[in-house]
C-alpha cells in the first residue's frame, strides 16, 4: 500500500517539473520576481559573433521575458542563431505549457548579423489585457510587433536566458551576450530590480553575471 502512495506521488511530481519554466533547455540566465506584474520590461543587446562551426548549432537563443507565477506563460521576445537557416534571426515567441492556447507560438522573422543593436520591449496592455512585444534593429529599420492574451493572470516573473546545449562551437565564437539598458515597470511604477544569476543545464562554462540592476550577461567557453 505505501509502496503504490509513494509510486503515485513520484508520477505526479515529475508531470509538473516537466511542464513549467524554467525547461531544461536553459543554460544560464537572470531572474527577477517583483512582488506584482510586470506591466514594463525592455532592454538593449548585441548581436554576438558567429558560432565558429555554424553546422554544430542547435538553435541557440538569447531572450529576455516576462512569466506568469506558475511559470506557464512565458512572452519572449528572441535573438536566435540556426532557427531554420543558418544566420541570426529576431522574433517574437510565446511559450504556453497548458490551457487553450498550450503550445509554442512565434512570430515572423527579420535576419540580423554580428555587431547589430537589438533593441525589445514587452508592454502591458490593460484594455485589453494582452501583453505586446516589439524586438527591432532600429538602425536598419526592422521590426516585428507581436500581441499575446495575458489571459487574466499576473506576471511577476522576468527571465533573461541563453538557451539551447550546443556543442561550444555551435555557440557564439565571442563567448558572451551582454543585456544592457534594462528598464523594469512593476505596476506601472519604474523600479529597480534585484536580479539573481541562475543555472539550469549549463554547458560549455556558461554562466550568468550580474554587472548592474541595469545590466546582465552570460558568459561561456567558445
Ligand atoms: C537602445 O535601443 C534604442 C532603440 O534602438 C536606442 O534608441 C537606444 O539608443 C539604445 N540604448 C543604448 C544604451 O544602447
Amino acid at each position: 500500500m505505501n509502496t503504490v502512495l509513494v509510486c503515485v506521488v513520484l508520477v505526479a511530481l515529475a508531470v509538473a517539473t516537466a511542464a513549467q519554466d524554467p525547461a531544461s533547455s536553459w543554460l544560464s540566465y537572470a531572474e527577477y520576481s517583483a512582488d506584482d506584474s510586470i506591466t514594463f520590461l525592455a532592454a538593449n543587446w548585441t548581436v554576438p559573433a558567429y558560432p565558429s562551426d555554424k553546422f554544430a548549432s542547435r538553435a541557440p537563443g538569447f531572450w529576455i521575458s516576462v512569466e506568469n507565477a506558475d511559470n506557464t506563460y512565458l512572452v519572449q521576445p528572441i535573438l536566435a542563431f540556426g532557427d531554420g537557416d543558418l544566420h541570426y534571426t529576431c522574433f517574437n515567441g510565446w511559450f504556453v505549457w497548458s490551457g487553450p492556447h498550450a503550445g509554442w507560438h512565434q512570430s515572423q522573422a527579420f535576419k540580423v548579423v554580428p555587431g547589430d543593436a537589438i533593441y525589445a520591449s514587452i508592454t502591458y496592455l490593460p484594455s485589453t489585457d494582452e501583453y505586446e512585444m516589439y524586438i527591432a534593429c532600429e538602425a536598419k529599420g526592422q521590426s516585428v510587433t507581436t500581441k499575446v492574451p495575458a489571459q487574466g493572470v499576473k506576471y511577476p516573473l522576468s527571465y533573461f536566458v541563453v538557451e539551447h546545449q550546443s556543442s561550444c562551437s555551435g555557440l557564439p565564437a565571442d563567448g558572451k551576450v551582454t543585456w544592457t539598458n534594462i528598464e523594469v515597470e512593476v505596476a506601472n511604477n519604474r523600479v529597480t530590480p534585484t536580479w539573481q544569476a541562475k543555472q539550469e543545464d549549463p554547458v560549455c562554462s556558461s554562466q550568468a553575471h550580474i554587472l548592474s540592476p541595469s545590466s546582465i550577461q552570460v558568459t561561456w567557453d567558445a
